[in-house]
């Protein structure tokens, strides 16, 4: 695990240097010559594994491109991802990066729009439980965790990226004095990372459902009857949560809102291995929040967006499923019969989950093929 680990971020270190371009400007096409755009400059940062205390892990470690921007080495057996520091783990699995950057900020629903049984009072905001207010915030995060990227201090981050080979792009892009003051230095980081996260690299809008949205792609019978039965508001639901539009940037497969949904435990999470009372409460511990929301809000995530899930396995906060089969189950049998943990068995389970009602959303075996056909006509990369 901790080999494997090195190797993947010495791969990653070499795709950075490899779409750096050849020129001493590091621009495609153009050495020397263009200012390298924020985007670009975000983009050495997002891969740089000089950025850890062990220079041995960047962000694209846990959110590599080839994985939908989420962790190649998770398993439901090892769900979170590592640290720099082997041994070192967080207690949730590695959602995509992908597609973050239309997640409006964190916020509440206003208050006409809040259906107090079901729904949480927030919205938006970035990490599963919404806790950094968006993108800028979120970047601020991974350098200094422990569990993560590991560095001391923001000021040993910015030293890093002064003494890098890409420390005249950011003084390109902010200006002679751009690493005069460690905190405004150290949000431009942040800033330049956003802007990569919402280029049209990452949010590539190139699957199938987007050539299907285009007039370009037929979907085969099966994708079809899958879709159909997303969209069907009273059977699957799921486009209650995963929204989906007329256009590409109106599917963006989440309503960017927090929802218990009944998942059980992963006896595999390490935090749950070290105290068998480990329960992750999701938004109702968030710092965010309203301390006297915290009831209310307890075992609610954040709807992931459903682009290029496919490729991130495992599924849901904890990574307690393997296959998007089994979350298929999961929403038709499993919380209908109350097969869940203490963990979340409690009032604020969603409506749309029948929990309890041990009918289940009632599909077929061809309904659930159906479903998960759908979903991986959402891979980036058809056109
Ligand atoms: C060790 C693995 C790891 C590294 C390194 C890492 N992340 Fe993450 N990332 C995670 C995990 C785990 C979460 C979910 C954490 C949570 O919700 O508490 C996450 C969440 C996110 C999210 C929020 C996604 C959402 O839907 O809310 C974004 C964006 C993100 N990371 C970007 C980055 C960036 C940028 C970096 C580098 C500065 C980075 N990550 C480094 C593991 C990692
Ligand atoms: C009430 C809102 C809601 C409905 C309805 C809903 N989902 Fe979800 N979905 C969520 C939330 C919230 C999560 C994240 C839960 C967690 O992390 O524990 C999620 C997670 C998922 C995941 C895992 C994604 C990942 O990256 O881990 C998949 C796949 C999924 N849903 C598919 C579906 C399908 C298919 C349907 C319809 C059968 C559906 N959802 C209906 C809210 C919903």
């Amino acid at each position: 695990m901790r080999i494997g680990r090195v190797g993947i971020a010495i791969g990653v270190a070499m795709v950075a240097v490899a779409c750096g371009g050849g020129g001493g400007g590091g621009d495609d096409g153009n050495p020397g010559t263009a200012t390298p755009t924020m985007a670009e400059l975000g983009r050495k940062l997002f891969f740089d594994t000089n950025l850890s205390s062990g220079s041995n892990q960047a962000c694209a470690t846990c959110h590599d491109p080839d994985k939908g921007f989420a962790d190649p080495l998770v398993s439901v057996t090892a769900p979170v991802s590592e640290g720099s520091v082997g041994g070192a783990f967080g207690n949730r699995n590695a959602p995509t990066s992908a597609y973050t950057s239309f997640t409006p900020q964190f916020g509440e629903v206003a208050a006409q729009d809040q259906t107090p049984e079901t729904d949480s009072k927030y919205q938006g905001g970035q990490f599963l439980d919404g806790r950094a207010i968006d993108l800028v915030e979120q970047a601020k995060g991974p350098f200094l965790n422990p569990v993560e990227m590991n560095n001391a201090s923001e000021a040993e981050v910015v030293g890093k990226v002064q003494n890098s080979s890409y420390s005249a792009d950011f003084i390109a892009v902010f200006g002679a004095d751009a690493f005069n003051d460690t905190t405004t230095a150290y949000h431009n980081i942040a800033t330049a990372i956003a802007a990569f996260e919402a280029s049209a690299e990452v949010n590539k809008f190139t699957s199938k459902f987007d050539a299907f949205l285009a007039g370009q792609y037929t979907m085969t019978p099966s994708e079809q009857r899958g879709f159909d039965l997303f969209k069907d508001a009273e059977t699957a639901k799921c486009a209650n949560c995963h929204t989906v539009g007329d256009t590409s940037e109106e599917s963006l497969f989440s309503n960017f809102r927090y929802y218990n949904i009944g998942t059980p435990t992963n006896l595999q999470n390490p935090a749950y291995i070290a105290d068998n009372a480990f329960v992750d409460e999701g938004l109702g511990k968030s710092a965010a929040i309203d301390a006297s929301d915290q009831a209310a809000e307890r075992g609610k995530f954040k709807v992931p967006t459903l682009r290029n899930v496919e490729l991130t396995a495992p599924y849901m906060h904890n990574g307690v499923y393997e296959t998007l089969e089994e979350v298929v189950l999961h929403y038709d049998i499993q919380v209908a019969n109350l097969f869940i943990t203490p963990e979340v068995n409690d009032a604020n389970i969603a409506a749309e989950m029948n929990a309890g009602t041990f009918v289940g959303l009632g599909l077929s075996d061809q309904d659930r093929i159906d479903l998960v056909d759908f979903m991986k006509i959402l891979t980036d990369g058809f056109f």
